[in-house]
C-alpha cells in the first residue's frame, strides 16, 4: 500500500453548495464580501506559490529563516510523532521542520486545495520513505476530524494564514484547535507582525502584479463554477492598511457601473462605479495580542521566536 493517503472529509458537491451559499450571501450584502478560501483552486494555489517568491512578499522568507534556525528546538520542545499542518499548501517550508524530526511517524497536511495536497504529498513520500502521509481535504474553519496517529502531535498553522480570519473567526478557530490537542500536544503558529505601512502594502500590491492576478482569480472561479460573467479586466486590485484594526484589506474595485450575472444562482449583481468587493484581510500581530488570543482559547504560549529583523513570529503553545 502506498504511504500516501488522501481523505476527502466532505462530499464533492458540498464544496459546490458552500461556494453557492458564500457567493449568494457575500454578493447580496453591503459592502460586498467573499470568503478567501475560494482563491485556492489549482491556478490560485500556483499563483500563491509565485507570491511567496516575490521580492516584496517577505513573510515566506522571514518564516523560513525562523524555521531553519529553530527547527531543532521546535522538534525537541514538542517531541512530536505526528505533525498536523493546517492550510499546508505546497508544504515547502514544512520540509525544514520534517528534516529536524527524524522520529516523525505521520504527517497530516490539511487543505481545501486538492491539487496542492496531491503535489506536495506525492513529492514528500518519495523524499521521506517510511513517513506516513495522510492528506485531508478539509475546511479548517469547519471543525476537522483527524485520522488516528501516534502522539504527541504538533499542529502547525504557518504562513500567517490565521491573519486571513477576522477576530471572531480566529477565536472560534483557536478554540477548535485547542479541542484537537491532548495533553502533551502543541500548536506551532506563524503570525506576521505589525510593521511599517509601506512594507506591508507592497507585500500585497507587488510591482509585477502577481497579487492582483491572485485576487482576481476568485472572479475566474465564479465564472467557471457558477457560470458568472465577471470581466476581471473591469476590476482593479486594491490593498489598503487599516491602522485601527491592524490588517491589510484586499479589495476588487469595479472600474465602471456594471451588472454581473450569476446564472447558477439566478442572480444579477449591480456594481456602482468605484464600488469595492472585499476579498481578504491579512491581520498583522503583536506579541501581546497573540498571547491573549491564545489564552482566550485555553492555550498557553511557551515559546516565541522571530526572524532577525522582527518581521514575523512563530509561537509554540500548549493546552493550559
Ligand atoms: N502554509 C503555506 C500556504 C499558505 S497559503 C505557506 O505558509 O506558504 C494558505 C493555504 O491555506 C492555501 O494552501 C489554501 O488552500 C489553504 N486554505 C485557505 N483557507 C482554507 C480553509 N478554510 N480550510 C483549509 N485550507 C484553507
Ligand atoms: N496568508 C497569506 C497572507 O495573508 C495569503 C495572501 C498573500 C493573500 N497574498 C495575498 C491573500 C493576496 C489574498 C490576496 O499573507
Amino acid at each position: 500500500m502506498s504511504p500516501f493517503r488522501l481523505t476527502r472529509t466532505l462530499p464533492e458537491d458540498a464544496t459546490d453548495a458552500a461556494l453557492r451559499a458564500d457567493v449568494l450571501n457575500g454578493l447580496t450584502r453591503t459592502p460586498k464580501t467573499l470568503p478567501p478560501k475560494w482563491f485556492y483552486d489549482a491556478h490560485g494555489s500556483e499563483l500563491f506559490d509565485r507570491i511567496t517568491e516575490l521580492p516584496e512578499y517577505y513573510p515566506t522568507r522571514a518564516e523560513r529563516e525562523i524555521l531553519l534556525g529553530r527547527a531543532a528546538e521546535i522538534a525537541a520542545a514538542s517531541g512530536a510523532r505526528a505533525l498536523v499542518e493546517l492550510g499546508s499548501g505546497s508544504s515547502d517550508k514544512t520540509r525544514h521542520l520534517l528534516d529536524a524530526m527524524p522520529e516523525l511517524h505521520t504527517y497530516v497536511p490539511v487543505d481545501v486545495s486538492e491539487s496542492a495536497l496531491r503535489q506536495a504529498g506525492e513529492a514528500l513520500v518519495a523524499e521521506r520513505p517510511g513517513l506516513e502521509v495522510h492528506a485531508l481535504i478539509a475546511d479548517f474553519t469547519a471543525g476537522i476530524r483527524l485520522p488516528e496517529t501516534p502522539g504527541p502531535r504538533l499542529v502547525a498553522f504557518l504562513g500567517g494564514t490565521i491573519g486571513n480570519l477576522v477576530p471572531e473567526e480566529r477565536a472560534a478557530f483557536l478554540t477548535s484547535v485547542r479541542a484537537l490537542l491532548a495533553p502533551g500536544d502543541a500548536l506551532l503558529l506563524g503570525t506576521d507582525l505589525v510593521k511599517d505601512e509601506a512594507v506591508l502594502v507592497a507585500a500585497y500590491d507587488d510591482a509585477a502584479g502577481v497579487t492582483a492576478a491572485f485576487n482576481k482569480n476568485v472572479l475566474f472561479v465564479m465564472n467557471r463554477e457558477l457560470g458568472a460573467d465577471f470581466d476581471p479586466g473591469a476590476f482593479d486590485h486594491v490593498a489598503l492598511w487599516d491602522a485601527e484594526r491592524e490588517w491589510i484589506e484586499m479589495r476588487l474595485r469595479s472600474r465602471t457601473a456594471q451588472t454581473v450575472k450569476v446564472p447558477a444562482l439566478d442572480l444579477a449583481v449591480d456594481f456602482a462605479a468605484g464600488e469595492e468587493l472585499r476579498t481578504e484581510v491579512s491581520a498583522k500581530f503583536r506579541r501581546e495580542g497573540v498571547t491573549a488570543e491564545l489564552a482566550a482559547a485555553g492555550l498557553d504560549l511557551t515559546h516565541w521566536w522571530t526572524d532577525e529583523e522582527g518581521r514575523f513570529a512563530l509561537s509554540l503553545s500548549v493546552a493550559g
